[in-house]
């Protein structure tokens, strides 16, 4: 069994991915971590983000077992992550390891831009979670205010507008929802609700 769910930034798929997961026994991977991990390995070394030989060598060494969320999350890190997804070499690097964890039994829940579309396309069950980019900035500004941590509401919502257009627009695997997803816009939802929402289509089978 394969979930896809793709969505653009701080839609909620991660969270609903998690949860999904775990309701239904499945390995759980957050695609973007692997761009996120290859984007945090070129900043450590000092490495220009526009340099797509480095950048397909630090995608083909990414560890799929050692992808850590809480030093990954970083807002540079996953700026970096969206400048070096457009590049397909990066792609395929990281596509192929997305699909091999997809194949390990049970199954899984993957969550991303183009796992529906590219990643596994034959995938049992498709989300594609979306929220308005007003109800995206609140929720990331609440999140990252409730950890602590100094955030702009403004900012935000400029960064993820402009991410959103990036991840669109680009040429490889753009996000985009695959013809047989299923829409889910959580702006009007609580994650409950959404939650509930998911796995009645996930029943629905
Ligand atoms: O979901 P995230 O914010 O962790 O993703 C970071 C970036 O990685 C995102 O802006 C685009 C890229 N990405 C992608 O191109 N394809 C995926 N399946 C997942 C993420």
């Amino acid at each position: 069994m394969i979930i896809a769910i793709d969505g653009p930034a701080a839609s909620g798929k991660g969270t609903l991915a998690r949860r999904l997961a775990a309701r239904f026994g499945l390995h759980h991977l957050d695609t973007g971590l692997t761009y996120r991990a290859a984007a945090a390995k070129m900043l450590a070394d000092g490495v220009p983000l526009d340099d797509e030989t480095q950048a397909a060598q630090a995608a083909e060494h990414v560890d799929f077992s050692a992808l850590d969320r809480d030093t990954l999350s970083l807002h540079e890190i996953g700026e970096a992550a969206s400048r070096i997804a457009v590049m397909p070499t990066v792609r395929r690097a990281l596509v192929e390891g997305q699909r091999r964890f997809a194949q390990i039994p049970p199954g899984a829940v993957l969550d991303g831009r183009d796992i529906g579309t590219v990643v596994c396309p034959d995938a049992d069950v498709k989300l594609f979670v979306t929220a308005s980019p007003q109800v995206r900035a609140r929720r990331r500004t609440d999140e990252l205010q409730g950890r602590g941590l100094a955030a702009n509401y403004d900012e935000i919502l400029a960064d993820l507008v402009r991410r959103d257009e990036r991840d669109s627009t680009r040429t490889d695997s753009p996000l985009r929802p695959a013809d047989d997803a299923h829409l889910l816009d959580t702006s009007e939802m609580d994650i409950e609700t959404a939650f509930r929402k998911a796995v009645d289509i996930v029943d629905g089978l």
